[in-house]
């Protein structure tokens, strides 16, 4: 067991406040075992630091509304533990929105954020709605607002304004400032207005984009004025119950990046919203989960050559873990089987999807690998199983919660399964 100094497993009574659990500070000798146990690929989830996640961020926030953007890991075990620790719900399309019913929300722990929302997500969602009256609408745009006018809903909406400012790890996931996101921070105020006539208008609600570091925080501020400016604004004419400023907050990915400093963003953002007579409400996924998970593969092959550096080929992908592919980014990776008993060598370690893109590193020094290792992928919590696929035929992986013992959350797809729906 390899436990970094005060980065460790966290545990109920150890009353620790680690900003950041690395992948060196799990238990490697218990992830192996996980591995022989319920095979490869396999997803983690440590259910205690997910919930020491959200007593930091209650620590930080002590008078905001702290909810979970449930996109970034929708697991039913997931979202009940988020709500024992007393964060609401927020979600993206009517299946989270049922998820997190499912997983024993009510209505008013219950934030559904339409986004170019389908007829049938409003239909399921006001149906939702109609028998449980506490759930809130964010609506991002003048026409979804009507939509729901049509199906009858009268109850609780709060306006996604577009803030004009962005930031995030990644120009994909830079939200804030993209026309498809909320509306123009211009006609804000008036949206507001008219839906004041003929629903309950409860907030405002803007997301600058995900994976804000340090350097980012001058743009998160500027999100936050805007909106403290616009609350004062529309204070007019409109009682608001809260301002949410979204979530995005950064976890350190690299071994040697600092964590984010969680208390001084949270007083960055206090002060930058100004007095308005509103709660503060922050809605972070990532933070909550990512470092709470780790993706466990098995190697199948190494290929050695004269041209080119030693290729590692593991049974976990892009379909697996999309975002190595899809934003570039950077996991921790680990030989588990070898860590201390082979020297480091650099590596490229590449998934069994017949894409070229489909790798999770390149020239990365890992202990020599061997066919039949157990390599370990660092903050898989976040936007892991949640973005996987079965492309390439290939089914989708298990998942197994500490609590603090191992049990399945998720059985691994069948194959059965790929084929399920045809006709
Ligand atoms: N609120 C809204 C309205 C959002 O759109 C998002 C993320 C969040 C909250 C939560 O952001 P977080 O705290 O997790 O950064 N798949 C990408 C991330 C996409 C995030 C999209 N929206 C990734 O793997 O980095």
């Amino acid at each position: 067991m390899r436990t970094g100094e005060g980065e460790g497993r966290a545990t109920s009574d150890d009353g620790e406040n680690r900003p950041v659990r690395r992948l060196s500070a799990w238990d490697d000798d218990e992830l192996a075992d996980l591995a022989a146990t319920y095979e490869t690929p396999l997803y983690v989830m440590d259910l205690e630091r997910v919930r020491e996640n959200c007593r930091r961020l209650h620590e930080a926030f002590p008078d905001a509304d702290v909810r979970y953007a449930a996109k970034a890991h929708t697991g039913r075990v997931v979202l009940e533990t988020v709500r024992t620790e007393g964060l609401a719900i927020e979600c993206a399309s009517a299946g989270e929105v049922e998820r997190a019913f499912a997983a024993g929300a009510a209505g008013d722990e219950v934030q559904y954020t339409a986004v170019n929302p389908p007829d049938r997500d409003l239909d399921i969602v006001v149906r939702r709605w109609e028998n449980d009256p506490g759930l809130t609408i964010t609506v991002g745009a003048r026409d979804t607002v009507e939509r729901l006018r049509d199906r009858g809903f009268d109850g609780r909406l709060c306006v996604r304004v577009n803030p004009g400012v962005g930031a995030g790890h990644h120009e994909k996931v830079t939200t804030g400032g993209h026309a498809k996101f909320g509306v123009p921070y211009s006609e804000a105020a008036s949206v507001v207005r008219d839906a004041c006539d003929d629903f309950e208008v409860v907030g405002i609600h803007a997301h600058a984009g995900s994976g804000i570091s340090g350097d980012d925080l001058s743009a998160h501020r500027e999100v936050v004025r805007r909106m403290g400016d616009l609350a004062r604004d529309v204070s007019a004419f409109v009682d608001l119950e809260f301002v949410d400023v979204g979530g995005g907050f950064g976890v350190p990915y690299r071994e040697d990046e600092p964590p984010l400093d969680l208390p001084n963003v949270a007083e960055a953002t206090r002060e930058a919203l100004g007095d308005v007579d509103a709660q503060l409400a922050v809605e972070p996924g990532r933070y909550v989960v990512a470092d709470a998970g780790v993706l466990l593969a098995t190697v199948n092959t190494v290929k050695e050559s004269a041209e080119y550096e030693t290729l590692v080929g593991i049974d976990a992908g892009m379909t697996t873990l999309l975002r190595p592919a899809m934003y570039d980014a950077y996991h921790a990776v680990q030989n588990l089987s070898a860590e201390d008993a082979r020297d480091a060598i650099p590596v490229t370690v590449a998934g069994p999807i017949c894409e070229t893109s489909d790798v999770l590193c390149e020239h990365r020094p890992l202990a020599a690998p061997a066919r039949g290792d157990v390599l370990a992928v660092g903050n898989a919590g976040a936007y892991g199983y949640e973005m996987a696929s079965t492309y390439n035929s290939r089914p989708r992986p298990a998942e197994v919660v500490l609590d603090p013992d191992p049990r399945l959350a998720r059985r691994r797809e069948p194959l059965a399964a790929l084929t399920e729906l045809e006709r």
